[in-house]
């Protein structure tokens, strides 16, 4: 078992009890009414994504709660937080109360809202924040649209921080952006795709931390994609500033070549960037200044994506993909286990102060068993995300999940092994 948050050795050879929900016991040839053998497998924490786009309500011929959570129990994740930019938006009580009641019905994995910022995400008037805090959100965001008005951005700091919770910047300052479909650059060019420049996002972020500094308020910045970005989160946590970030599994793995030839599958916001960023973001996620891998699971059908490359709508599927792609940086001796697997858990799990992430004696059963090797060919047919959306399709991918148990009930079997 592995489980970065209790710091036991990485390669633990243990039996795990679970008693009503719960981990009651850990430890060799234990004894319980049922077992289940996982010899050769790795039990984790239940992996936790802080970065979801449902798309219900309102976008449903996308994804809807119940495909989404399938994807993400399939994907190994227990818990997941999803993004306000539905329709309507997630910018008071009533909506975060039907996401929540939804979830609970269907039953699969812990679904956490994120709330808007702003009313309609219009960026204007403050959404209610007491409220939806009142029904669950766990964070606040305009995501899919950065806070431009720093006014605004400083109340709403002042008004998260009353209630502790983070708020997540989708980190792009749109007069530099421009409507950019890739990242400024020599492919770019070359392709002769508009581009926005990296400094869109740091530009951002730097106008942001001075507002942090100011308030004190807990700030989150999505989906990390450049170097300079990563430099700046590092300098302010190294100065105690309380500032958390994640990375997707696309801008870990993918550069702006991957757009070279106008599949708009690898269009996303933030862009696809550069090398020296693939670089930057992969040494900043071993060092501990990016705190959690997060999907931005982006479901769009072909009505969004069968089109030219600046008019399609960015995003791309991440939950079934996403721990593969990391353990491919296992395996290539980039990142080893124990990090990546603190950065699906313990890692996402403070950043938003959520339980779970650890296989704690007495802490609730979220688990996942993963077979680091397991292989398998990404096919439209085998994702259960209602969106296809993926440029990983066609791909041999390695590493999955094979049982995720959330409260000590199964919700995926990749196998059977329980029936
Ligand atoms: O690629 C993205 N897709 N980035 C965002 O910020 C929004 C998201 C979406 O909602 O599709
Ligand atoms: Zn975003």
């Amino acid at each position: 078992m592995l489980d970065p948050a209790a710091q036991r050795p990485v390669d633990q050879l243990a039996d795990v009890r679970i008693q009503q929900g719960r981990i009651v016991e850990i430890g060799r040839g234990l004894i319980a009414p049922r077992i289940i053998d996982v010899t050769d497998l790795w039990i984790v924490p239940g992996l936790i994504d802080l970065h979801v786009h449902l798309r219900e309500p309102g976008h449903e011929y996308k994804e809807d709660i119940e495909t989404g959570t399938r994807a993400a129990a399939a994907g190994g994740f227990t818990t997941i937080c999803c993004m306000p930019n539905t329709k309507p938006v997630n910018d008071q009580r009533a909506i975060t109360e039907l996401i929540v009641r939804r979830a609970q019905e269907v039953g699969l994995v812990r679904v956490r809202p994120i709330g808007a910022i702003s009313q309609g995400l219009e960026g204007k008037l403050l959404a209610e924040i007491a409220e939806m805090k009142e029904a669950g959100i766990v964070a606040i965001s305009d995501d899919g649209r950065p806070v431009m008005n720093a006014g605004l951005l400083r109340r709403a700091f002042e008004y998260a921080k009353t209630f502790d919770l983070p708020l997540v910047q989708h980190a792009e300052d749109l007069d530099l952006s421009e409507g950019g479909a890739m990242n400024e650059g020599a492919v770019a060019t070359r392709i002769g795709i508009k581009g926005q420049p990296a400094c869109a996002e740091s530009a951002m972020v730097a106008r942001d931390l001075e507002i942090v500094e100011w308030t004190g308020a807990r700030y989150h910045v999505a989906h990390v994609s450049t170097a300079r970005t990563v430099a700046l989160v590092r300098d302010a946590k190294r100065r105690g500033l309380p500032v958390t970030c994640e990375v997707t599994p696309h801008h870990l793995a993918l550069t702006d070549e991957a757009c070279s030839h106008y599949d708009t599958r690898t269009k996303v916001m933030p862009p696809l960037r550069t090398t020296a960023d693939q670089e930057a973001l992969l040494e900043a996620l071993a060092d501990g200044t990016i705190d959690a891998i997060a999907t931005d699971h982006a479901p769009h059908s072909s009505v969004e994506k069968d089109v030219e490359f600046e008019c399609a709508a960015p995003g791309m599927l991440g939950l079934e993909t996403a721990l593969p792609i990391l353990l491919d940086f296992v395996r290539m001796g980039t990142l080893d286990e124990k990090r990546v697997i603190a950065a699906f858990t313990g890692g996402p799990a403070r950043a938003f102060g959520l339980s779970g992430g650890s296989l704690a004696i007495g802490s609730v059963a979220d688990l996942t068993v993963i077979d680091p090797e397991r292989a398998m060919t990404l096919t439209p047919d085998a994702l259960l995300s209602k969106s296809k959306n993926s440029p990983f399709l066609g791909q041999k991918l390695a590493g999955r999940a094979v049982l995720t148990f959330v409260e000590g009930r199964l919700v995926y079997d990749l196998d059977g092994r329980m029936k």
